[in-house]
C-alpha cells in the first residue's frame, strides 16, 4: 500500500510575474516542498525571495505557470477558490478584522459565503478559543480594542471556524514582542498537534522557527536552497548556500516547544 499523501504538497511550481517591459521576471524556480497534516514547516529567507508569493499560490490567490499544488493528493486546481480557501486558509502578518464584536468576527467567513452560522457557544469552536487562547469573556468585545496580539488570536481563531485542514502563516509574529510571539508560536504548535493541522509558516524570525517548527525550508531567490528538520537544518546545514544565509542570521540554540 503507498503511504498517505502529505496534506499540502508543492511539485515543480514555478512561478513569474509581469515585468516592464513586457518581460516575465522569474520568482520561483521549479520548487518541491510538502507538510503533513499535524506538521510545521517553516520557510525563511531574505526579503523579495518568494515567501509571499509561494504561500499565495498554495490557496490560488496566485496561480503558478507550471507545476502542481495537492491538498491531500489533490490538485487544488479542481477545488474552486473559496472552498479552497476555507480548507486552506491564510493569516497575514497585520490581523485583519471587520468591524464589531470578537462573535461577529469568528461569524463572518460563514456570514460572507452564505451558509449557516457556526455555533460560537458549541464545543468545537469552544475547544478553538481555548486553543487560541481567547477568553469566551471576549467574545462581545470589539474586536478592534483588542492588543494586536489578541487581534492576531482572534485573525487565527476566524480561520479555524470551518472546515481548515491547513494553516498559511505569512510573518504572523512580526508585529508581535518577544513574549507574545512565543506565546502565538506556542499556540501554532498546540494547534498543529491538536487538531491536526499542516501549517506554513513564512517568517523572518529564525528563533520562532526554531521554537515552533517541525521541518524548515530556506528560500533564496526564489529557490529552496535547503529544507529538512528544522533543528538540523538551523545548526548543521549541509550546503554552502544555507550556511551563508544562516551565518547572516544568527539563531542561538533554544528548547523547542513541547
Ligand atoms: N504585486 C507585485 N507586483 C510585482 N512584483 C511583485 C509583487 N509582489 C511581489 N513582487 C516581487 O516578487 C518577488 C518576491 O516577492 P515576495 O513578496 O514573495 O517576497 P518575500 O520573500 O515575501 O519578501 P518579504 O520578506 O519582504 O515579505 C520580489 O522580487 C517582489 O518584488
Ligand atoms: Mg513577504
Amino acid at each position: 500500500m503507498s503511504p498517505p499523501a502529505p496534506l499540502l504538497a508543492a511539485r515543480a511550481v514555478t512561478f513569474s510575474r509581469q515585468a516592464d517591459a513586457g518581460q516575465r521576471q522569474p520568482v520561483l524556480q521549479a520548487t518541491d516542498l510538502q507538510v503533513d497534516s499535524g506538521e510545521i514547516l517553516a520557510v525563511v529567507g531574505p526579503s523579495g525571495s518568494g515567501k509571499s508569493t509561494l504561500l499565495r499560490l498554495f490557496n490560488r490567490l496566485l496561480e503558478p505557470d507550471s507545476g502542481q499544488i495537492l491538498l491531500a493528493g489533490q490538485d487544488i486546481r479542481t477545488l474552486p477558490p473559496p472552498v479552497l480557501r476555507t480548507r486552506v486558509p491564510l493569516v497575514a502578518q497585520k490581523p485583519f478584522l471587520f468591524s464589531g464584536t470578537v462573535r461577529s468576527n469568528l461569524q463572518m467567513p460563514a456570514r460572507l459565503r452564505r451558509t449557516a452560522l457556526p455555533d460560537i457557544d458549541g464545543s468545537d469552536i469552544q475547544q478553538i478559543l481555548e486553543l487560541c487562547q481567547l477568553s469566551p469573556s471576549w467574545l462581545d468585545r470589539d474586536a478592534h480594542k483588542l492588543s494586536i496580539g489578541q487581534q492576531q488570536r482572534v485573525c487565527v481563531a476566524r480561520s479555524l471556524v470551518g472546515p481548515c485542514q491547513a494553516l498559511l502563516l505569512d510573518e504572523p509574529t512580526s508585529a508581535l514582542d518577544r513574549p507574545t510571539a512565543d506565546q502565538l508560536a506556542q499556540t501554532f504548535r498546540q494547534l498543529a498537534r491538536q487538531r491536526g493541522l499542516a501549517m506554513i509558516l513564512v517568517t523572518h524570525d529564525l528563533r520562532i522557527s526554531e521554537r515552533c517548527a517541525d521541518r524548515l525550508a530556506i528560500l533564496l531567490d526564489g529557490a529552496v536552497v535547503e529544507e529538512g528538520p528544522a533543528d538540523q537544518v538551523l545548526h548543521h546545514p549541509a550546503t554552502d548556500a544555507a550556511r551563508r544565509f544562516l551565518s547572516t542570521e544568527p539563531v542561538q540554540k533554544e528548547a523547542a516547544i513541547e
